[in-house]
């Protein structure tokens, strides 16, 4: 069996703010969980010389990745954020104060909920499947740094969740989850590495 391990970005200064979507730096927190991450990766896939990194476009998963030696990188479109169109780069308050019909609308169904020439849940599913289809073909582990959205949708289709469940799975920051794929079904196991 070989692992998968999913984790979001460190911790970025949008995070800090509140703020969706963007494409902002780590915030020293984030810093500190990218070099626990490569700790944690050197050692864990020590005499894996196959593995590989997955990365979005996006600098927060890029910068997470960076402390990581020993493996090539990839970036994926695919693995970028739900992209939020006219809301990018605003906070829920902001939302619901300025676009209450919209931020209504979300609660009803986030799932099938697209933003305003943005994506919906159902778009970031869709978009992730040439992502899986390679996932499924790899032979050697490995490392994908995302964002929430997309490793809900991720870890859903790896542990056989409800579509409907998808936008409301605990994606947590500062934690990777490892998914082992063997003969007997799909195991799973979960690191916190910060606070
Ligand atoms: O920036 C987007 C968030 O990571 C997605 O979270 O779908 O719960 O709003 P949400």
């Amino acid at each position: 069996p070989r692992p998968i391990l999913l984790t979001r970005h460190g911790e970025s200064m949008d995070n800090v703010r509140g703020r969706i979507g963007g494409d902002t730096e780590l915030s020293e927190a984030g810093k500190v969980y990218s070099k626990k991450l490569a700790n944690f990766v050197e050692k864990r896939l020590k005499s894996e010389r196959a593995a590989s990194i997955w990365t979005s476009t996006l600098q927060r998963t890029i910068l997470t990745a960076s402390p990581i030696g020993g493996f090539p990188k990839i970036q994926w479109r695919a693995l970028d954020e739900i992209y939020a169109g006219v809301c990018d780069g605003m906070t829920y308050e902001e939302i619901k104060k300025n676009m209450p019909e919209e931020y209504e609308a979300r609660k009803k169904d986030k799932l099938r909920y697209r933003y305003p020439r943005g994506e919906s849940y159902l778009d970031v599913i869709q978009r992730l499947e040439p992502v899986i289809i390679e996932l499924e073909r790899q032979r050697a582990p490995v490392v994908v740094i995302s964002h929430q959205a997309v490793l809900r949708a991720l870890y859903a289709y790896f542990a056989d969740r409800p579509l409907k469940e998808i936008p409301h799975i605990e994606v947590p920051l500062h934690t990777i989850i490892e998914i082992q794929m063997g003969v007997t079904g799909v195991q799973e196991k979960r690191y916190k590495l910060m606070d």
